[in-house]
């Protein structure tokens, strides 16, 4: 086997696009060669939301030139590669096809082996980008499709501890941001608003604070979010309302987690406690201050991915790729797109009316 594989990496779960190729150095880091990423919020903002259909045209018709992009900005030469690895779910289908399909044609016409990855596990294992992390760690995944704490024991071996029981947290802040104006995606521009804002103007409900371990709840705030809409007058009333919605979201996270880091405890018999925090979401500043002061006061070690590792991106994939590809853990050509592919297969489906918690 190649000493320091060279892994392309590909991505088309929603509206990313995205290439990008990874290699290690000497000690074993991941070293990123390049990471391309084009976003299709042009294409999808005058619907406030990602339109499957559009999204994958706009991914048929730009993954090769993104492709293209990454193999000549790394400097390594095409035949150089490895092993091709390409998101296979969760995500929407006619998206995800797009990427597995080019994935499997470019692995197929260089005669190297094709891995299928979860694009969970890309977000999960994303910090080790640029840290060198050392499993069992407690991974906080929060993003526009999934919101999750997860024990991650090693590649492809994780454990559900809690998972939101309706909304994903990035579909929170973007409906939110909807509410108040902000075209999609509206999630970052939030934090921009909360920052001129009181945090104490209006009282936002908190679900299941109180009960369900480390699940968590956000469609209810969504609800009082759009009863108080109705009645905002102002720009402050606005970013009121936002530094207030981000302020409820934060002791929410702070609460949760100090729960999960119980849970995980148990589990976890070392004294040696990280906590990851990764997914789009964990680009938000003030929810990585408020998760810092948590680890200090709990003793645990903290790590976010580089904000511009947060969000979708291939360098992720291909980290995955890297690691599978080390365990020989190759997919056939033929495997398909997996719109629902959870990271701890068996863990109880939290979600819809009537669920007990
Ligand atoms: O991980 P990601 O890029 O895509 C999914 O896999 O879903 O996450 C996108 C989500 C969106 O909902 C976006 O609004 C949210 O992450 N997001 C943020 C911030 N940056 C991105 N939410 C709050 N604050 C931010 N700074
Ligand atoms: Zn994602």
């Amino acid at each position: 086997m190649n000493k320091n594989p060279i892994i392309l990496g590909i991505e088309s779960s929603c509206d990313e696009t995205a290439a990008s190729i990874i290699t290690e150095n000497e000690q074993g880091m991941p070293t990123i060669l390049s990471n391309i990423v084009s976003s299709q919020v042009d294409v999808h903002k005058e619907f406030g939301g990602v339109v499957p259909e559009l999204a994958a045209r706009s991914h048929l018709e730009k993954i090769d030139l993104i492709t293209k992009k990454a193999i000549d900005e790394s400097g390594i030469r095409m035949e150089k590669i490895d092993a091709v690895a390409a998101t296979a779910g969760p995500g929407l289908v006619v998206c995800l096809s797009v990427g597995l399909s080019f994935g499997k044609a470019m692995a197929s016409s260089l005669n190297k082996p094709f891995i299928a990855i979860n694009h969970l596990e890309g977000h999960a294992l994303s910090p080790k980008l640029n840290s060198e992390l050392k499993y069992p760690y407690l991974l906080l995944l929060i993003s526009g499709g999934h919101t999750q704490f997860l024990c991650v024991h090693g590649l492809g071996n994780y454990k559900r501890l809690g998972t939101t029981i309706d909304d994903a947290l990035g579909e929170a802040f973007d409906k939110t941001a909807k509410l108040l104006g902000i075209e999609f995606p509206g999630g970052p521009q939030i934090e921009v608003f909360a920052k001129k804002g009181d945090p104490n103007k209006y009282l936002l409900p908190k679900p299941i604070f109180y009960k369900g371990g480390c699940n968590l709840s956000f469609s209810g705030l969504k609800t009082a979010v759009l009863k108080i809409s109705k009645h905002i007058k102002t720009d402050q009333d606005k970013y009121d309302l936002a530094a207030s919605f981000q302020k409820t979201i934060e002791e929410i996270l702070y609460k949760k987690s100090k729960i999960a880091f119980k849970e995980f405890k148990k589990i976890n018999k070392t004294n040696k406690n990280k906590f990851i925090v990764a997914g789009g979401v964990a680009a938000n500043k003030r929810i990585r201050e408020v998760l810092t002061k948590l680890c200090k006061e709990e003793n645990f070690e903290t790590i976010f991915p580089p904000i511009n590792l947060c969000g979708d991106n291939a360098a992720m994939i291909a980290m995955v790729g890297l690691e599978k590809f080390k365990l020989n853990q190759f997919s056939e050509l033929d495997c398909a797109a997996k719109p629902r592919w959870p990271l701890d297969e068996d863990a109880v489906f939290l979600k819809g009316a009537g669920i007990k918690l």
